[in-house]
């Protein structure tokens, strides 16, 4: 693949003897609770072969996963892990509800068969092969990731008053330089935040002792600190690994409101790794353009000429749903092309899959 002549990631380091190649990597997605997220997770399974990854993605699933839901991965070649709930003794139960499937993503510190595995969203997807970053070169009890788009243009209620674009970590990326040098990770104030939807770690039961002493912790600075947690995964991995993260650029974790909200460096095709926040393609199909709209516009989906070249920063002037039309036109271009193969290979769960979608308009 051409494109970037170098790899985005030199900057971390120059020397590339830290080769993961030969070791033991994995891509680890977690499907707890409800099935629903299950054709986010064959989507990106398939996206990972398309784009060649040579590493294998690991579902790990909590006991309350229904056999069909797991069959439904297991053939279609994926590695299913049971993980158990770890739930919290002592007083912190109180706040642990909301907490159970955090702590039970922390689990994958213990993976220690893997010398290093990425923690990737179910609601992700490749756009291109991203193998490099199991190359980074972390140090003990470092982790990478990318970091939390906080700029909350839409002024979404329930975010934190601090969550502006002038405190965003992104906001003084501009153009490629957002790629070759993107901020670093700040000790304190917003620019320690980090988006958990992707996590380059290395296992370690040190670091699986440390989280299951802060979930049983009973002294109460810690107590009253987890308890202001509003999003516990990000604000579990910025805690552990406070002032340590190393910050990578944006396209490993391309928040699809980026597209509009980071328009001074958002590039479609710099994009490795999408990720669908909030609402989720498979259940908001964009709407297709006639054969003569496409004709005239040259756009498959419903969007206005020019919506997109000028929707930037504080012009989002566009409902979700079209704002989001094209990079969820993407998902479902590679879901059709799934289902379509699965089909033709004898795959057993095509309309099992098909159900958990939004067929909705066409
Ligand atoms: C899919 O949905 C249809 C319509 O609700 C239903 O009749 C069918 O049994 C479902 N199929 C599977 C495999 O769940």
């Amino acid at each position: 693949m051409t494109g970037l002549a170098l790899n985005p990631l030199d900057y971390i380091s120059s020397s590339s003897s830290s080769s993961y190649t030969t070791r033991k990597c994995a891509w680890v997605v977690f499907l707890l609770t409800t099935p629903s997220y299950l054709p986010g997770i064959l989507v990106l399974a398939y996206t990972l072969r398309k784009y060649n990854s040579k590493y294998p993605l690991i579902v790990a699933i909590n006991p309350s996963i229904a056999a069909e839901t797991i069959t439904a991965l297991e053939e279609y070649g994926l590695e299913v892990r049971m993980v158990q709930p770890l739930v919290p003794r002592g007083q912190i139960t109180l706040i642990a509800e909301r907490f159970v499937d955090t702590w039970t993503k922390a689990a994958v510190f213990g993976f220690d068969d893997y010398d290093r595995v990425c923690l990737i969203d179910g609601d992700m997807m490749l756009k291109r092969n991203m193998d490099e970053i199991f190359d980074i070169p972390l140090k003990e009890d470092q982790i990478a990731a990318t970091f939390a788009c906080i700029c909350n243009l839409d002024k979404s209620s329930w975010a934190p008053a601090e969550w502006t674009r002038d405190n965003c970590g992104f906001a003084p990326s501009h153009g490629s330089d957002s790629i070759t040098h993107p901020g670093p990770a700040q000790p304190t104030g917003t620019h320690s935040l980090l988006n958990s939807g992707l996590v380059v770690l290395t296992p370690s039961q040190l670091v699986l002792q440390r989280i299951y002493e802060l979930v049983e912790s009973g002294d109460k600075n810690d107590q009253e600190r987890i308890k202001e947690w509003s999003f516990p995964d990000q604000d579990l991995f910025a805690d552990l690994f406070r002032g340590k993260w190393i910050s990578i650029p944006w396209i490993y974790n391309s928040i699809k409101t980026m597209r509009y909200w980071h328009g001074n460096f958002y590039n479609d095709h710099d994009v490795r790794n999408l990720h669908y926040i909030c609402k989720k393609p498979w259940k908001y199909r964009p709407k297709y353009n006639s054969p003569e709209e496409y004709e005239r516009t040259g756009n498959v989906y419903k969007v206005e000429a020019g919506e997109y070249a000028q929707v930037k920063d504080n012009d989002v002037g566009l409902n979700e749903r079209e704002a989001d039309a094209v990079t969820h036109g993407w998902w479902w271009e590679e879901y059709e092309c799934m289902l379509g193969q699965m089909r033709k290979n004898g795959y057993g769960w095509c309309e099992f899959v098909d159900n958990l979608t939004d067929r909705g308009q066409s």
